[in-house]
């Protein structure tokens, strides 16, 4: 399948995708990255991958979430896109767009889910007081990070852990865990049937 990664920033998710999608064997074709913002740093970096990008910024659509959701589509189609994997894409998808790609669209979430949902998931682990965190990949849902997850990876809340060094901790692990989960899904081997996932 083909690929598309929707970024709003560094997308140093998107790298680590993008590399491992370059692998003999790896399930999946990474084609396009398309960025709600323009000139997110990701873009430049996706560029110097060889891969083709793509903007659709929100702001010209002035709040009219469904009207930006169709020209995110539209260039998705266009691009024969048929996954849509979001590394660190910063809008919340109205039920429209998450209907018509239901079961094709996954996201990453900082945190192991169900726990921490939202934003900060971070300081709300150190404000929490658990002793273990990590990242989440899991189908995306109308209900926001609340769907099935396909795969963790867990990291130790250290003593002296700030937000920064959690965090960072975290991306690692989030670098790693990502392309394995994308692998699943794109052979198949992780699908989402009737809101859950069957593994084949
Ligand atoms: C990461 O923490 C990821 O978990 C979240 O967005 C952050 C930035 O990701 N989804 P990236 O560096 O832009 O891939």
């Amino acid at each position: 399948p083909r690929v598309g990664i929707l970024i709003s920033g560094r997308g140093s998710n998107m790298v680590s995708l993008a590399e491992a999608a370059r692998a003999d064997g790896f399930p999946a074709e990474v084609a396009l990255v398309l960025s709600n913002v323009p000139g997110a740093g990701g873009l430049d970096r996706a560029e110097a991958l060889g891969i083709a990008t793509a903007t659709v910024d929100h702001r010209a659509f002035k709040g009219d979430r469904e009207a930006f959701e169709r020209a995110m589509d539209e260039v998705l189609r266009l691009n024969q896109i048929d996954l849509v994997v979001l590394a660190g894409f910063m809008r919340i998808m109205t039920p429209w767009f998450v209907r018509r790609w239901e079961g094709r669209m996954i996201n990453i979430h900082p945190s192991l889910l169900p726990l921490f949902k939202g934003t900060h998931t971070h300081r709300q682990a150190l404000e929490a007081g658990v002793t273990e965190h990590g990242c989440s990949v899991h189908y995306v849902v109308p209900e926001l990070d609340a769907g099935p997850v396909i795969k963790q990876a867990k990291v130790p809340v250290l003593p002296g852990d700030d937000e920064d060094t959690l965090a960072a901790r975290v991306l690692v692990q989030e670098h790693l865990l990502y392309p394995l989960a994308l692998a699943d899904v794109a052979s198949g081997r992780a699908a989402l049937v009737d809101g859950t996932i069957v593994r084949r």
